[in-house]
């Protein structure tokens, strides 16, 4: 009995030795919970949504630039609000991001609720991550349980958001392999993509597909291109919703409209021009239900894009500057 005693203590704390080495490699990895703030701060998540919903009251205009930083955010580095610093060379001055990403000030409001309710519990990255969930089901989306225990970088990266976003010029293989290179498949970008459903473009962004220079075979709605043509006028700074179909609601008139060669940007027709997502648009467009659970999942895996290890990190107090 003593020589199995001798054999099996020091195996058990190597056992043990190596879990404990396993969690720790897993906890560097950031292993997200729905339940992170149950104890450490229950009263986040109302906190969250009574800020973005009188934004969206105020403008659902709000709700689709939330959205689309939460984007700009995971792509860039991981969810790690690094778009949201100030200063030179930071995210906010990339060419995707510049005079085009809104938002920020709703975002400070949902961080002052957060701050409020626990002080510098939430890390701004978190707080996006919820209000862009919020943004979502507040204009008529679907709704999803939000992993959470995200930290906030010290730094942004205008290089690594100049090369990381893909432009509204980008051909369906350049889109599927800039979300490949995120570990999301052509499918997840393609339902990530139904985010067009709401929201507002810029006639610089579109102009060229609409144009009389449109490239020959331009699949476009040729009712459409006038219509755009005429809002546009001389000025770039114009803007038109990216879905025609049914501009501020979170439905599945995006997919409706490709079908009618009435994507606004040269990218969003991508999907629905004769290659590999026809099939999945003709089912977005025909289900909602199936569009809807789709994105709810895709927006949790885009929402799992983790910072490199290593990388410093902290619970920010101003979502625009670091600690
Ligand atoms: C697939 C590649 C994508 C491209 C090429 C793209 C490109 C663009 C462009 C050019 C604009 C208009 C910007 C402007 O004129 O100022 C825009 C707006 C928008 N994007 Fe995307 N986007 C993509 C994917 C996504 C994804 C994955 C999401 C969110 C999950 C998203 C959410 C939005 C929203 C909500 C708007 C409207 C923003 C507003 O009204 O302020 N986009 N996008
Ligand atoms: C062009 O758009 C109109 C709606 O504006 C639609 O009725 C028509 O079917 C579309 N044409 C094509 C070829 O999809």
């Amino acid at each position: 009995m003593a020589a199995a005693a001798t054999v099996t203590a020091p195996s058990r704390a190597l056992l043990l030795m190596v879990s404990l080495a396993l969690l720790t490699a897993a906890g560097a990895t950031a292993a997200l919970s729905t339940k992170y703030y149950n104890k450490r701060c229950p009263a986040l998540q109302p906190a969250v949504r009574s800020a973005v919903a009188r934004a969206v009251a105020a403008d659902p205009g709000a709700g689709a630039a939330l959205l689309r930083l939460f984007f700009h955010d995971c792509f860039v580095n991981g969810c790690d609000a690094s778009v949201l610093l100030d200063g030179d060379g930071g995210e906010k001055g990339a060419g995707p991001n510049a005079g085009s990403l809104r938002g920020y000030e709703v975002v400070d409001a949902a961080k002052a609720a957060a701050e409020a309710a626990c002080p510098g519990a939430a890390s701004c990255a978190d707080v996006l991550a919820l209000a862009a969930r919020d943004a979502v089901s507040l204009l008529g989306g679907p709704s999803w349980s939000v992993r959470l225990g995200r930290l906030d970088a010290r730094a942004a990266s205008r290089d690594a958001a100049d090369a990381s976003l893909p432009g509204p010029g980008s051909g369906l293989p350049s889109l599927v392999a800039a979300f490949r290179a995120k570990g999301l498949s052509a499918r997840d970008m393609t339902a990530l993509s139904g985010a067009h459903t709401v929201g507002r473009a810029r006639c610089a962004t579109f102009r060229a597909r609409a144009g009389a220079g449109a490239a020959p075979g331009e699949a476009i709605n040729a009712t459409f291109a006038a219509q755009l043509r005429g809002a546009c006028g001389a000025d770039g700074a114009a803007v038109a919703p990216l879905d025609a179909v049914t501009p501020d609601a979170f439905d599945n008139g995006y997919f409706r409209a490709l079908v009618e060669r009435r994507g606004l940007l040269h990218s969003d027709q991508e999907l629905f021009s004769g290659g590999s997502q026809d099939a999945l648009v003709r089912r977005y467009a025909r289900d909602g239900a199936a569009f809807a659970a789709d994105f709810a999942r895709a927006m949790v895996r885009m929402g799992n894009l983790a910072p490199a290890p290593g990388t410093p990190l902290e619970v920010r107090v101003n979502c625009r500057r670091p600690n």
